[in-house]
């Protein structure tokens, strides 16, 4: 809608909401985000790590707390998402500052299709960088590591609010080497800063600060959607011809078997197998996967639960 200045233009909250170009008046607003791993616990001590943007680094000082927003719920089937769960059961998380070149494991993390209970760490090739004051672990790829308590969470319509206070700040030599210089300190991290989302399948446009556009990073999921499930995953793998029915069949049971059982210590062959299967899978591997289902002991393929 026009202002009476034609030079200006003005939305009513209402108007952006039913704005066919909603998303993007909403990426004007925000104009780059830079992109964090938040890591969780569940109840099984099994690590979860999401991507996260929508992130205030200063929302309090003394303690100094820090504030993001996460979905509660997935879109596509409405269960809840593992992030806030885990955050509800044990309200700790560590959040490791995105680097460009981590943008792989953005697909891995930040596109929600790696089974619960499956940590996406170790299918994006990540070390844990263990924490001091947290149980979650950090990411020692990551040069900036912050270590969170929950202080408390705020439920809002689809997203809640979650602060925490900082416990622990772990860098890497080399920033704290350059921190009276924020030009060089960046230029080293060379941080990831989300965008945009564009694309089919649609998934979010990720920057750098020196304008590499857009960042090529893996396509990880469905094909056509940005939200999906793992079967949904399966089906697209097997109707582009990666895998067999039989394949498919096979991974759909192990992941049923980890699903019912999601311990780490008493199910432990099923989570090494499915974790190892997600880990070929992202990486377009089909050799190892072929080869890493057919040692897999037959009773796997089996529902037992
Ligand atoms: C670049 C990028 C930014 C994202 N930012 C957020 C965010 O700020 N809040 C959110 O709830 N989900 C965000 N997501 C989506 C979640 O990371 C994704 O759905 C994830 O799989 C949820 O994990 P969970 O189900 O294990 O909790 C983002 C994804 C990407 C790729």
């Amino acid at each position: 809608m026009k202002e009476q200045d034609p030079s200006r233009l003005f939305f009513s909250g209402n108007e952006m909401l039913a704005h066919s170009k909603r998303e993007k008046l909403i990426y004007t607003m925000i104009v780059g985000q830079p992109v964090y791993f938040l890591t969780t616990l569940d109840e099984f001590g099994n690590d979860n790590t999401m991507v996260v943007t929508q992130f205030m680094p200063s929302a309090d000082f003394d303690p100094y707390r820090i504030a993001f927003a996460i979905r509660r719920l997935n879109i596509t089937d409405n269960l809840r998402r593992q992030t806030y769960d885990n955050l509800r059961k044990h309200p700790e998380f560590v959040l490791s500052l995105g680097e460009n070149k981590l943008a792989d494991a953005v697909s891995i993390c930040g596109d929600p299709y790696i089974p619960y209970g499956i940590s996406e760490m170790e299918v994006a090739g990540f070390t844990r960088l263990p924490s001091r004051n947290v149980a979650p672990p950090g990411i020692q790829e990551c040069k900036v590591n912050i270590e969170c308590k929950v202080d408390r969470i705020e439920d809002l319509t689809m997203l809640s609010i979650v602060v925490g206070t900082v416990v622990g700040l772990n860098l890497h030599q080399s920033v704290w080497n350059r921190i009276d210089d924020r030009l060089a300190q960046m230029e080293l991290i060379d941080p990831l800063l989300e965008v945009d989302v564009v694309g089919n399948p649609p998934r979010h446009w990720l920057v750098t600060l020196n304008k590499e556009r857009p960042i090529k990073r893996k396509l990880v999921g469905c094909k056509g959607s940005l939200h999906g499930r793992f079967d949904q995953w399966m089906k697209d793998l097997k109707q582009d011809g990666h895998i067999t029915d039989e394949e498919e069949e096979m991974i759909l049971n192990i992941w049923k078997r980890w699903e019912n059982f999601r311990d780490p210590k008493k199910n432990v062959q099923m989570k090494q197998l499915l974790s190892s299967i997600c880990k070929h899978i992202v990486n377009e591997d089909w050799d190892s996967l072929r080869t890493e289902l057919n040692v897999a002991p037959s009773s796997s393929f089996h529902l037992k639960y």
